[in-house]
């Protein structure tokens, strides 16, 4: 799939058909998102890949009560181990740790699309719930759980428009660079939709 295709798809998705999916392709997801890049190459991220039926009702309760999540038949839960990072960088390891996280999520779920899967970033959780669900040591942070899964649910987008999101120079001024707006003159018709 045209990546920017892929992108533009992957929106983000509560509802699951009763359809499992395969270890190949979920190891094709792990693998995608060992590719983002992290700060000083530390690679941080870890994964669990959750299937049993008790184990993803937990983590649904855990997550402010998102029962849907239950209905994905994997879970992939993305930690982070702060060890090799906390001696790094002492003080900025908490937000580094985070952001390398990110980037593997959404390598992840960009990967999912590609492959005709649907899927949802979940940050809304208990942490201390789902430290204690999934047995991670101090050490490990539990950092989104993504929900994987077929389905036949068409979530509309809902972005801003980039014109009103981008400056020239500098924050704030709105001068229009005409020879970059409308950007729709761009693209090609099936993914010009901002
Ligand atoms: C860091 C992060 C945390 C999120 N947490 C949740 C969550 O707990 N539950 C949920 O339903 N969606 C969650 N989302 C998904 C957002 O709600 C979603 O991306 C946003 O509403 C836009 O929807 P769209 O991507 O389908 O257009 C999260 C997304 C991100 C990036």
């Amino acid at each position: 799939m045209d990546l920017s295709i892929s992108i533009k798809k992957t929106l983000q998705v509560k509802t699951y058909l009763d359809k499992d999916v395969r270890h190949k392709d979920v190891a094709k997801l792990l693998d995608a998102a060992h590719f983002a890049p992290s700060s000083g190459n530390i690679q941080n991220w870890r994964f669990i890949i959750v299937r049993s039926k008790e184990t993803k009702e937990k983590i649904a309760r855990a997550s402010l009560d998102q029962l849907w999540m239950q209905e994905a038949p994997v879970l992939i839960i993305v930690c982070s181990d702060n060890s090799n990072i906390k001696s790094l960088y002492p003080k900025k390891w908490k937000k580094y740790s985070r952001e390398n996280c990110a980037a593997a999520t959404q390598n992840l779920i960009l990967q999912a699309t590609n492959l005709g899967l649907s899927s949802c970033w979940v940050r809304s959780f208990s942490t201390l719930r789902l430290k204690n669900i999934l047995n991670t040591p101090d050490n490990v942070s539990v950092e989104a759980v993504i929900t994987i899964g077929y389905s036949s649910e068409r979530p509309k987008e809902t972005r801003h428009k980039l014109e009103e999101l981008t400056f020239f120079e500098a924050y704030d001024a709105r001068r229009r660079n005409v020879s970059v707006f409308p950007l729709a003159k761009h693209l090609p018709k099936s993914i010009s939709q901002n």
